[in-house]
């Protein structure tokens, strides 16, 4: 049998210098391309003073004006593509929060590359052609299902389509179709967690070997949460429609250690989120990309609003980005400290007593804002237990993030289960 690293692509084979002087040669492409073929780089980079040929090493990036997602909403739905209409084969939309969605598009060597690059992300997660991948993502606008679909079967597994919803159904399809690999929500993955126990199937005796979670944030938490109950490894995946989708970063099963970022495609910075200045690798801030070798809607410099650090590659020559601890819109700042749910999740998963299922209420009583944390009870815990897991994790909130928080411990099962990204914040301050 080949050993792992006979299973690498050409990209991957690459040493620093050379990789570097790939970024470098692709970034001053891409750079001309997004200026001569958008309007919108034209005239952002004319207004900032620069032009792609300053460009002539990878730090003369930070010269080059922000992107943003007010930038793409502005030029809603095709104002970002840099390539007549007939070349683009797909688009694919993001929701968003508020307002107008955002419209991506992809030509057909786009597509190849995002399938490289999901395929690139399931061998490094463990997966080998001939393995079945059971898709559990959302089919649609949303990138996840397609994106993770086209991977899998560029690697040469079969894919199992289950989409997201439909739980029961989820649950019977891993048992008659035994997949090895499983792709979907980690918020998901839990929801089918209580289906298995309905149907009375032990989840640690499915066919399945690897759960490839992303899409939202989690914690080392919640993976020694779904590895014990499952008995799988666990491994995230980040992307997001604006720079492809899925299969922009991937964490290697042998080290488990933050995710390698295809770099040779999708070049990081991390900068801070007030001043824009960029942080030295190892820094926390704001993750920056630039696609390096996308044609219908390159970016530059297009900003995550997602917050890591970039580290030294381990299990491959790319760096690292650090499991994202969360969205800067999803901070919550509560009587002037700053909070992410992942930190509560945290707490929630290391006390006994309640299940990994909370929600974060937040509330307004005249000019003061609080926030109430309800956490799910297992079942079967006394009112002894809940009661001192409610004050478990309000001390362990005071005491880790520095804010009085109010704890609700809420019947099993009570809380709405996700089947695709969670919404982990109940805001009724507005009303
Ligand atoms: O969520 C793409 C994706 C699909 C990634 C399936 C992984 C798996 P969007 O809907 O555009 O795209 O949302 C992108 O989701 O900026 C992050 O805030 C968040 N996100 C994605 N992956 C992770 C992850 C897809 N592994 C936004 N950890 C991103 C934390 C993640 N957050």
């Amino acid at each position: 049998m080949a050993g792992a690293a006979d299973l690498l692509d050409a990209g991957e084979r690459l040493d620093a210098e050379e990789l570097r002087a790939l970024q470098l040669e692709r970034l001053r492409t891409s750079l001309r391309h997004a200026y001569e073929k958008v309007p919108f780089y034209r005239e952002s980079f004319d207004k900032a003073g620069v032009r792609p040929e300053d460009c002539r090493t990878l730090a003369d990036l930070a010269g080059f004006p922000f992107t943003t997602k007010a930038d793409l909403r502005q030029n809603y739905p095709y104002g970002m593509f840099a390539v007549p209409q007939d070349r683009i084969r797909r688009v694919h939309a993001s929701s968003g929060t508020t307002g107008r969605p955002t419209v991506v598009g992809y030509t057909e060597g786009d597509l190849s590359l995002w399938s490289d690059m999901v395929a690139r992300s399931i061998r490094a997660a463990g997966g080998r052609p001939g393995d079945k991948v059971h898709v559990a993502y959302g089919y649609g606008l949303f990138t996840g299902g397609l994106g993770a679909h086209y991977g899998a079967e560029r690697l040469g597994c079969t894919v199992i389509p289950a989409s997201g919803g439909m739980t029961a159904r989820q649950v019977t399809l891993i048992q008659d179709l035994k997949p090895e690999i499983i792709m979907l929500t980690p918020s998901y993955m839990l929801t089918l967690l209580d289906e298995f126990e309905r149907q009375r199937v032990d989840p640690r005796r499915t066919s399945l070997r690897v759960g490839i979670f992303g899409a939202e944030p989690w914690t080392e938490e919640m993976r020694r949460e779904i590895e014990e109950r499952y008995a799988i490894d666990a491994v995230d995946i980040y992307g997001l429609s604006e720079v492809i989708g899925p299969g922009v970063a991937q964490e290697c099963v042998e080290t488990k250690d933050g995710l390698h970022i295809w770099e040779d495609h999708f070049y990081p910075e991390v900068v801070d989120p007030i001043t824009g200045d960029v942080l030295p690798d190892g820094e926390e801030g704001e993750l920056v990309f630039t696609s390096l070798t996308k044609e219908a809607m390159p970016v530059i410099r297009y900003r995550t609003r997602d917050l890591t650090r970039l580290l030294p590659g381990t299990a491959r020559v790319f760096r690292r980005m650090e499991k994202v601890t969360g969205r800067s819109d999803d901070m919550v700042i509560l009587r002037g400290v700053n909070l992410f749910p992942t930190q509560i999740e945290e707490i929630v998963l290391r006390t006994p007593g309640v299940a990994p299922h909370f929600q974060l209420r937040l509330t307004r009583e005249g000019r003061l804002d609080s926030l109430t944390v309800r956490a799910e009870a297992r079942t079967g815990a006394t009112p002894q237990t809940r009661d001192t897991a409610a004050r478990a994790i309000a001390a362990a909130v005071k005491d880790g993030i520095g804010v009085s928080v109010g704890v609700e411990i809420v019947e099993p099962e009570s809380l709405e289960r996700s089947v695709g990204k969670i919404k982990r914040i109940v805001d009724l301050r507005a009303r």
